[in-house]
């Protein structure tokens, strides 16, 4: 089964062509990603609306490629996917009503695919992880904690009552005059730094539930920020090595809370799942290695390019949902919100 996957909700204009065998082995056959970032960063965020015009402006070509650097041909192609939402609304609309038109023309069934759904899938593309596994899904968009069941069957365990863990890292960064995106600048700065220098807050450490929250750390970091202005290259060295300890605190106590619901919920996981911009972190790596180790475990974070958005996830997700006969009517509707509870298979 070969399907052409399309990913827009964001800042990424990306199509990807995946094989799925029977026996559920998986292979990209081209994989390109065109990113907006240098559209965005004198803005030191996405805007949404530039976003929407680049991908109309990007996708024909984008998709020409994949298709062209897979060499199957569209014959070859049996299924065509497109992330559907969640995102940022302009961008979706632009690659589902691109995937419904290909779909139309070439006679080939849509899959109308949940972006979070193909990250939580992306380890069996890479690494033939069997269900159930425990996903930790860090974004810019999203932080979660999902117990992965099976195509369509999630249960979310943990997620962040107000901001992302990228949104903290790239708001932090944005503070303390770093780049966009703001993950990586804050992680080499940190490099530098002493993670003890600032006593900053560790919110929700110690509840039973597997929630995040993180708005009130990067208020932290300005205040403190604020108390010893003007910073010098050392501060924002430190100041960004404290932070990231703090997040790798939280995260380490909110997913062992999460590591015991799914025991609880669903029995022994295969795997604990790193997924999203945010799991290229390496403090955060080490430390996942660790709790995966005393879970009983092991840790499987899927390269860096398949990590971030890509259209190889979409298409394999829309593979495996097509191997199930799961396909959509051309009327699917883009959703700006649509979370995974809501999925079915
Ligand atoms: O998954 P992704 O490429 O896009 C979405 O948000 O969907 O994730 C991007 C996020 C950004 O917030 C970025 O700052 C963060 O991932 N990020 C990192 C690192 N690399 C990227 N955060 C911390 N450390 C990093 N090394
Ligand atoms: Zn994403």
């Amino acid at each position: 089964m070969v399907v052409l996957g399309i990913e827009t909700t964001c800042d990424e204009t990306a199509a990807a062509v995946v094989e799925r065998r029977d026996d559920g082995i998986g292979r990209i056959l081209s994989d390109i990603v065109l990113s907006q970032t240098d559209e965005h960063a004198a803005f030191g965020g996405v805007v949404p609306e530039i976003a929407a015009r680049a991908h109309v402006e990007a996708l024909d070509r984008v998709v020409a490629a994949a298709i062209a650097k897979a060499g199957c041909g569209w014959d070859a192609i049996d299924g065509v996917a497109a992330a559907a939402g969640p995102g940022l609304i302009g961008g979706v609309i632009v690659g589902l009503t691109t995937a419904k038109a290909i779909a139309l023309v070439r006679a080939k069934p849509l899959i109308a695919v949940n972006h979070l759904e193909a990250h939580a899938l992306t380890a069996r593309l890479t690494d033939a992880t069997p269900f159930p596994y425990c996903l930790f899904l860090a974004s810019g968009g999203h932080t979660q904690i999902v117990a992965v069941r099976g195509v369509g069957d999630y249960l979310r365990l943990g997620t962040t009552v107000d901001d992302a863990i990228g949104e903290a890292f790239d708001k932090t960064a944005k503070l303390l005059g770093l780049g966009y995106p703001g993950g990586p600048e804050v992680e080499k700065a940190a490099q530098r730094g002493d993670p003890q220098k600032f006593a900053l807050p560790r919110p929700m450490l110690g509840r039973n539930d597997a929630d995040f929250s993180l708005s009130g750390l990067k208020t932290a970091v300005r205040l403190e920020a604020e108390k010893i202005a003007p910073l010098s290259e050392q501060d924002i060295c430190d100041l960004c090595a404290s932070f990231q300890q703090a997040v790798v605190d939280v995260v380490r106590d909110r997913l062992r809370a999460g590591l015991r619901l799914f025991r609880e919920r669903c029995g022994a996981p295969t795997a604990l799942v790193a997924a999203g911009g945010v799991a290229a972190n390496q403090a955060l790596r080490a430390m996942l290695e660790r709790i995966a180790v005393q879970a009983g475990t092991e840790l499987v974070v899927p390269p860096a390019r398949l990590c971030t958005d890509n259209g190889a996830m979409i298409a394999w997700a829309g593979a495996e949902r097509l191997a199930l006969g799961l396909t959509d009517p051309l009327e699917f509707a883009p959703r700006a919100r649509w979370p995974l509870a809501e999925l079915r298979r």
